[in-house]
C-alpha cells in the first residue's frame, strides 16, 4: 500500500480502515477481511470501546507488528496530564501493544489547557509508547498552540471532510507546513452517495460514488479512513490508485461544497 511519510519520519499507509462503531465479533471479522485485502492502518480511539478487540485479533493473528500502523486518540474528557498518562497505558494494555504508530488527541478541550496534554504528550513520545503524535478536530489557531507546546513534530490532523463537508483553510494551513490531513467520515457516513454530481463522475469511470469520494480526498492530498463492514465495501475502498480524477472532475466535486 501506498504511504505518506509523516514529519516524524514514519510512513503512515494511506488508506485505513476506520473501526468505529465496530465492536465486539464483529470488529473482528471486519479485521480478518480487511487484513487480508491487505489493509495495515488501524484507526481507532480509547472512546470507540474497541481496543481489546483490535489486540485480541492481533494477537491470534500473529500479524508483525511492524507491519501494522495503528492510530488510536486520548478521550475528550481525559486531557489531563494525570488521565492522559493513565489512558495511554490502558490503551496499550488492551491492545497488546508497546506501542502506538501514532497518538492523537481526540478533541480539543473546553476546559483542560493544552499545556497539560502536551506535557502528557511529550512524555509518551519520549517514552516511545507513541512514534508519532498528533490532533484531530483542530482549527487553525488550535494547530499554532499545538505547534508550539510538542517537542515532536505534530505529524497530522484527523479532521472531517468530504465533497459536502470541506475545512480548506486547515487544509491549507496543514499542507503549508507538511503536516498530514486525515480525513474522517470520508463518505460523509454513506449519505452523500446518492449525489447525482458523484454518480455522474463515477459513471465517467466506471466506478461508484464512494470511489469518486475517496478518489478526491486522495488527489487532494488527504489519507482516508472510511469505515466498512462488508469485504464488498472493503474491497471497493482499496480501488483508490490506478485511475485519476481530471481537473475539471476535482472542480466539479469541489463545487458541490460552495453551492
Ligand atoms: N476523529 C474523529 O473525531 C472521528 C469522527 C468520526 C469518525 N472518525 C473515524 O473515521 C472513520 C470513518 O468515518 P465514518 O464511520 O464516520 O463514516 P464514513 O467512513 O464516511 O462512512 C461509513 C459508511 O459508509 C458505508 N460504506 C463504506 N464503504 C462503502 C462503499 N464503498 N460504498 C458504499 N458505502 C460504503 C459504510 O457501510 P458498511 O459499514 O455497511 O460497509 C458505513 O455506513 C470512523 O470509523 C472513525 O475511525 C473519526
Amino acid at each position: 500500500m501506498e504511504s505518506m511519510r509523516l514529519l516524524s519520519g514514519n510512513e503512515m499507509p494511506v488508506v485505513g480502515l476506520g473501526t468505529w462503531p465496530l465492536k465486539g465479533d464483529q470488529c473482528k471479522k471486519v479485521l480478518k477481511e480487511a487484513l487480508g485485502l491487505g489493509y495495515t492502518h488501524i484507526d481507532t480511539a480509547w472512546i470507540y470501546d474497541n481496543h481489546r478487540e483490535i489486540g485480541e485479533y492481533l494477537q491470534d493473528t500473529q500479524v508483525s507488528r511492524g507491519d501494522l500502523f495503528i492510530t488510536s486518540k486520548i478521550g475528550k474528557d481525559y486531557v489531563s496530564y494525570d488521565d492522559t498518562m493513565v489512558q495511554i497505558d490502558e490503551i496499550l494494555t488492551d491492545l497488546q501493544m508497546d506501542y502506538v504508530d501514532l497518538l492523537l488527541i481526540h478533541w480539543p478541550s473546553d476546559s483542560v489547557p493544552m499545556e497539560e496534554t502536551f506535557r502528557a504528550f511529550n512524555e509518551i513520545h519520549a517514552a516511545g509508547k507513541a512514534l508519532s503524535v498528533g490532533v484531530s478536530n483542530f482549527s487553525v489557531d488550535q494547530m499554532e498552540q499545538a505547534n508550539a507546546l510538542s517537542n515532536a513534530p505534530v505529524c497530522v490532523n484527523q479532521i472531517k471532510y468530504h465533497p459536502s463537508h470541506e475545512q480548506r483553510e486547515v487544509l491549507h494551513w496543514c499542507q503549508q507546513r507538511d503536516t498530514i490531513v486525515t480525513a474522517y467520515s470520508p463518505l460523509g457516513k454513506d449519505r452523500i452517495l446518492d449525489d447525482p454530481i458523484l454518480g455522474e463522475i463515477a459513471g465517467n469511470h466506471e466506478k461508484t460514488a464512494a470511489h469518486v469520494c475517496l478518489k478526491w480526498l486522495r488527489q487532494l492530498g488527504m489519507i482516508v479512513i472510511p469505515k466498512a463492514s462488508s469485504r464488498e465495501h472493503l474491497e471497493a475502498n482499496l480501488e483508490v490508485f490506478d485511475w485519476n480524477l481530471s481537473e475539471e472532475e476535482m472542480s466539479r466535486i469541489s463545487a458541490m461544497y460552495d453551492a
